[in-house]
């Protein structure tokens, strides 16, 4: 069945707590460039370390509104760097806690696209394999196609936001790919 939707409700997640993040300023420079019925809500990676113990119904109220956050959106853009060629904890950490409920994660079947961005040329290209592995296993719907890789982040942005054309050009492709496979509305990005 296909979903149409009026409006598509987009949730970011960066992957990194850092005050100036690139992979922030990533998803505020799309954000900048979306169609205007295509919203794009940037989540907070800040969260307690994932414990069982406290994943119960009455757990953190934060954790509750982070996966109702991803619940009730239309897709998930993950930003962020690599870190020792890998992902970073805070990621890790945050789709940790999203991925349960078992069997009742908010990503299950969610469309996912994954950006991955470095001051490096090599543009963090390492944590895709890594990311997609762990949304695979809830399983997300990670959205496939050339990867979004941003080298040189650091000249690319203006006052902490991705100005640069070509890479939010390519990224956006993505996004489009994103709503066109998983039947979003691809009109909204005619
Ligand atoms: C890095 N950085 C980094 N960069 C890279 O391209 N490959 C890597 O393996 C690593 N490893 C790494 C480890 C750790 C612990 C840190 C703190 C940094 C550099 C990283 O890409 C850079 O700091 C980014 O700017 C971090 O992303 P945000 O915070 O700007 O989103």
């Amino acid at each position: 069945m296909h979903k149409i939707l009026t409006h598509v409700r987009l949730v970011g997640l960066p992957g990194s707590l850092r005050k100036a993040s690139f992979s922030r300023g990533t998803l505020l420079g799309l954000r900048n460039r979306l169609p205007d019925k295509v919203s794009l809500d940037i989540l907070d990676p800040q969260l307690p370390l994932y414990n069982e113990d406290q994943d119960r119904p009455d757990g953190p109220e934060e954790i509750h509104r982070f996966r109702q956050a991803i619940q009730d959106s239309d897709g998930l853009i993950i930003a962020t760097p690599e870190y020792n060629h890998g992902i970073p904890g805070v990621l890790k950490n945050a789709l940790d806690w999203a991925s349960r409920p078992y069997g009742k994660s908010c990503l299950i079947n969610k469309p996912a696209l994954v950006i991955s961005v470095s001051p490096a040329f090599t543009g963090g290209a390492r944590v895709h394999g890594q990311v997609n592995e762990t949304l695979l296993s809830i399983p997300a719907q990670v959205v496939g196609g050339p990867q979004v890789v941003i080298g040189g982040i650091e000249s690319k942005t203006s006052d902490g936001v991705l100005v640069d054309q070509a890479s939010l050009n390519f990224a956006l492709a993505a996004l489009r790919q994103m709503v066109t496979s998983f039947r979003l509305n691809s009109r909204l990005f005619a």
